[in-house]
């Protein structure tokens, strides 16, 4: 199985290195983002010796693996998302702190999120001086607005037909088991169908990494992920 995921990744990998050299738009006012850090600093620290809180310190972010600080007790959904390579650059960042569980479903980061967009590019470019050697470091993809899991409400307001969900799913379940055990491959029953939705969608703009859940997602319209989700968030876990 594992190498059969390899092949299949080593098939479906896309260029990496498709990031723009200029500081893009996700990089606002580091003096008004000082501002909006207060938000973070009960979890996190920043700058010289910074020590890990509730949340690991946040020096050299920029380029820094997901979930990669040694001795930081992260949640398993971030030590997958290292395994899995994602990288902190500004896009991945600003999925990120807009909609933590987007990004990475169970994490423990208990925080709702900043959802105007300045205040997330003041805070990273806040945070951006904190990261030495600045001319190496990936900004954000040419796309990054495309890339965005912002969802219009008509997305999330689709109501979903379990019943179609149950058809499509038959796909999904010859890797994810319905008794949600969790070998590697993550459980997806009983979740909330928002955070379901968001997550597929997720993998759909390439915000989350990887390429066979990106692939799935890819070949679904946003009323067969509705679908998806209502069935999932029903099914019994029989084992
Ligand atoms: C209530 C506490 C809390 C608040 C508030 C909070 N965080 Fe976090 N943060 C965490 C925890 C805990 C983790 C580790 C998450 C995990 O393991 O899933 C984390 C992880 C992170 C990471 C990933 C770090 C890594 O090593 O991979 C970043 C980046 C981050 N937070 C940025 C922010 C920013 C920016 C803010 C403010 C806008 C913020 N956080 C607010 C608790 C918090
Ligand atoms: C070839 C095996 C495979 C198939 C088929 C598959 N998945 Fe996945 N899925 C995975 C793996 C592996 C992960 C973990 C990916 C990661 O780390 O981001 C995952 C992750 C997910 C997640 C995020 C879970 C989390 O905890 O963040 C969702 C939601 C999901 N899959 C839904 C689906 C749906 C819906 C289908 C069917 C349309 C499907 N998957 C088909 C292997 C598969």
């Amino acid at each position: 199985m594992r190498s059969f995921f390899a092949a299949l990744a080593l098939a479906l990998a896309l260029p990496a290195g498709a990031f723009a050299d200029s500081d893009g738009e996700l990089l606002g006012d580091a003096e008004r983002g000082a501002d909006v850090f207060r938000k973070c600093t009960g979890c996190h620290k920043v700058g010289p010796d910074a020590p890990n809180r509730a949340g690991p310190h946040l020096n050299e972010i920029f380029g820094r693996k997901a979930g990669s600080i040694e001795g930081f007790k992260y949640s398993k959904s971030m030590q997958r998302a290292f395994g899995d390579g994602l990288v902190w650059d500004a896009e991945t960042l600003d999925a990120y702190i807009e909609n933590p569980r987007a990004l990475i479903s169970g994490t423990r980061m208990s925080f709702r999120g900043l959802k105007d967009p300045q205040d997330r590019h003041d805070v990273l470019a806040y945070l951006r001086q904190f990261t030495a050697s600045p001319q190496n470091i990936p900004e954000a993809a040419p796309t990054a607005n495309a890339h965005e899991v912002v969802l219009s409400p008509e997305i999330l307001a689709i109501v979903g037909d379990a019943e179609y969900g149950e058809y499509l799913a038959a796909e999904c379940l010859t890797c994810h088991k319905r008794s949600g055990s969790d070998d590697g491959i993550p459980s997806i029953v009983n979740w909330y169908e928002e955070d379901f939705v968001v997550a597929m969608h997720a993998y759909k703009r390439k915000v989350r990494p990887h390429p066979v859940m990106q692939m799935m997602a890819s070949r679904l319209s946003d009323e067969e992920i509705a679908a998806l989700a209502a069935y999932f968030a029903k099914i019994e876990q029989d084992g």
